[in-house]
This record gives structure tokens, C-alpha cells and sequence, in this order.
């Protein structure tokens, strides 16, 4: 049996990846297990300049999942390039895929140019779900001809694998999709967190410094499955990689089933480190069980009801007005 798994033309050893700001840039678990057997890499989003992130309290334990608000602290690219690159061009065998974070599309071309002859990196996932400041902070990715524009525009600077990592706070995820993928994106990732809060009844206050925050962990998987078999169903020759409360290897067995053709493991390395190695061993014996010659004979496999007609659409409010 191979494990190997095609996300375009970027081979991974196996289909379990960790997700962008949840791994730092690799080091600090390394010195935990050989993060050479994970099957990629996703770098902390990184922009142009350093930040700092948003004030404390900016994480939040909720029952079923984390609420964060870290606000994409990170090195910046400079120290990135100079700092993490060569660490992350000493492994073998993952593949490392950097996220990227603009506050502008200048600052985007600007990022993917730079990484654009950097031997460490394999692929760029492009993290739309950044507020664009030059249009009064609307996030990228929840607009479909923002995501057009700003995906067009790295595509021209950039011949490596281009990831588009989507957000799931919109009513038409297939509309934003589609708007990645007609301009070049090589494959979709999703979900990013989703927008929600937390309270202090003692004192009044909500949990989170910005007050609103991004949820993540189990809490989001039956969303992020949802969104992964709607967008594998309207573009099903599209690679996705389903992101989104991945814990354990039947997780990433349903994402399969939905239609991904990969994973990252997010909140759940702060769990359980290990979480991504046990994943890709769990998934490795249970295609052997199932006697599968490969993981990408599970991607898309779900059972459908054959009457079904598709998941239902989620019309926005000014829609439904005309
Ligand atoms: C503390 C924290 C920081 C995150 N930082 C980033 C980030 O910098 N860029 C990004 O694209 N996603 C970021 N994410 C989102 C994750 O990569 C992932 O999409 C999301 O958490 C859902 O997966 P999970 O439920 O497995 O955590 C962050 C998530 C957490 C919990």
C-alpha cells in the first residue's frame, strides 16, 4: 500500500499535514518526535513586517473547542527567510507549505515574490481570511471578487503550488471557491476558524480582549465536513485539504470521505503533539483493513442518498429581499 497523496502536482508522503499557526515554524516539535514524517508543513501566516498580535486575553478554552484571537503575530518575512528557512530546508522528506498574510494585495505579490526563490519552500497557502485595511477591513475571503483579485494577482508572481486557504464565514462558500480556483488556485484549503465570542458572567466582559475571536477545534468539524463535501461536489477535480477539529484518524477519514485529499491537524496539537503521527498511522492501518492500495481511493467516497439533491443552499438575506 502507498500512502503518497497528489495535491497537484505537489506529492506529500502521506495525506496528514499540521495546520498554519498551530506548529509554530516546526523547530519546538521537533525536539518532540521527527517532524520529517508529517506529510507537510504549514508555516504560521506570515506578512511583511513583524506583529505583534492582538492585546490579551486573546485565547479562550470553550466546551467543546478554543476560541482565539491572536491577531497573526508572527517574525515577518525577513526573519522568516533568514531565522526559519533553515531549519525547515533541513527536512527530507515533508513538504513545507508557507502561509501567507497581507493587509493588502500589494503586500501579498509582495510576499509571494519573495518566497518565489526560496528552496525551502514547496508550496504557498494563501490566508484570505486577513482584514484588508485599504478597504476599510473586510476580510478578503469572504468576498468573492476580492478573493478573485488578490488570487490573480499572486498567481502571476508565483509558479509554485498556490493553496487558497478559505473562510467559513460566508453564506456561499462554493461562490468563493469557484472565484480562487477561475484564477489560477492550484487547490482550496478549508476551513479557517469560525467568528464567534465567549462571555464572563462575573464580570460582564467578554472572554476576549477584540471581543470576537476564531473557534476551532471538535466544535467546527461537522462544518468544515460540510463545507468540504459542498465544495468537492460543485468542483470535484479540484484537490482540497479539509481542515477543522481533526483529533483523531477517523476525522481525517471522513474529510476523505467528503472529498479531501489531505488533512491538517490544528487545535489538536495542543492537545496531544503527537496527534498528526497517530493520525497517520491509525489512517495507514485502516486503509490496509480496508484494503485500499491508497488513500486517494477514499476521497469523495461518501455514500449518497441517491435521491439527494445537494446540501442546501444558505441564501443570504439581501438575496432572498429581491
Ligand atoms: C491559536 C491559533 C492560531 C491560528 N493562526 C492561524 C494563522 O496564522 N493563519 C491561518 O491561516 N490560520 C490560523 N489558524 C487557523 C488554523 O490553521 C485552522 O484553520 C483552524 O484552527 C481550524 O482547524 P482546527 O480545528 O484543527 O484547529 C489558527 C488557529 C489557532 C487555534
Amino acid at each position: 500500500m502507498k500512502t503518497e497523496i497528489f495535491i497537484g502536482k505537489l506529492k506529500l508522503q502521506n495525506p496528514v499535514m499540521v495546520a498554519s499557526g498551530t506548529f509554530g515554524y516546526g523547530e519546538e516539535y521537533n525536539r518532540l518526535y521527527p517532524v520529517d514524517r508529517l506529510g507537510a508543513i504549514v508555516t504560521k501566516s506570515i506578512s511583511l513586517k513583524p506583529r505583534s498580535g492582538n492585546p490579551a486575553p486573546r485565547i479562550y478554552e470553550t466546551a467543546s473547542g478554543m476560541l482565539n484571537a491572536i491577531g497573526l503575530q508572527n517574525v515577518g518575512a525577513d526573519a522568516f527567510l533568514k531565522e526559519k528557512t533553515p531549519f525547515l530546508n533541513s527536512l527530507k522528506k515533508a513538504k513545507v507549505i508557507v502561509n501567507l498574510a497581507g493587509e493588502s494585495i500589494e503586500e501579498y505579490v509582495e510576499l509571494a515574490r519573495r518566497m518565489e526563490r526560496v528552496s525551502a519552500v514547496d508550496g504557498i497557502e494563501l490566508n484570505i481570511s486577513c482584514p484588508n485595511c485599504e478597504r476599510g477591513g473586510i476580510e478578503f475571503g469572504v468576498d468573492p471578487a476580492l478573493t478573485a483579485q488578490v488570487v490573480g494577482r499572486v498567481r502571476k508572481v508565483t509558479r509554485k503550488p498556490l493553496i487558497v486557504k478559505l473562510s467559513p464565514n460566508v453564506t456561499q462558500i462554493v461562490t468563493i471557491a469557484r472565484a480562487a480556483v477561475d484564477v489560477g488556485a492550484d487547490a482550496l484549503s478549508l476551513i479557517n476558524t469560525v467568528l464567534a465570542t465567549a462571555v464572563d458572567i462575573r464580570t460582564w466582559k467578554p472572554r476576549i480582549a477584540t471581543v470576537t475571536g476564531g473557534l476551532s477545534g471538535p466544535a467546527v468539524k461537522p462544518i468544515a465536513l460540510r463545507m468540504v463535501l459542498q465544495v468537492h461536489r460543485a468542483l470535484p477535480k479540484v484537490p482540497l485539504i479539509g481542515i477543522g477539529g481533526v483529533t483523531t484518524w477517523e476525522d481525517a477519514a471522513e474529510f476523505l470521505l467528503c472529498g479531501a485529499s489531505a488533512v491538517q491537524v490544528g487545535t489538536a496539537n495542543y492537545v496531544n503533539p503527537k496527534a498528526p503521527l497517530q493520525i497517520i498511522d491509525g489512517l495507514s492501518r485502516y486503509l490496509q483493513e480496508k484494503k485500499l492500495k491508497s488513500p486517494a481511493e477514499l476521497v469523495g467516497k461518501l455514500q449518497l442518498p441517491g435521491q439527494w439533491r445537494g446540501v442546501p443552499q444558505v441564501i443570504s438575506g439581501e438575496r432572498r429581499k429581491k
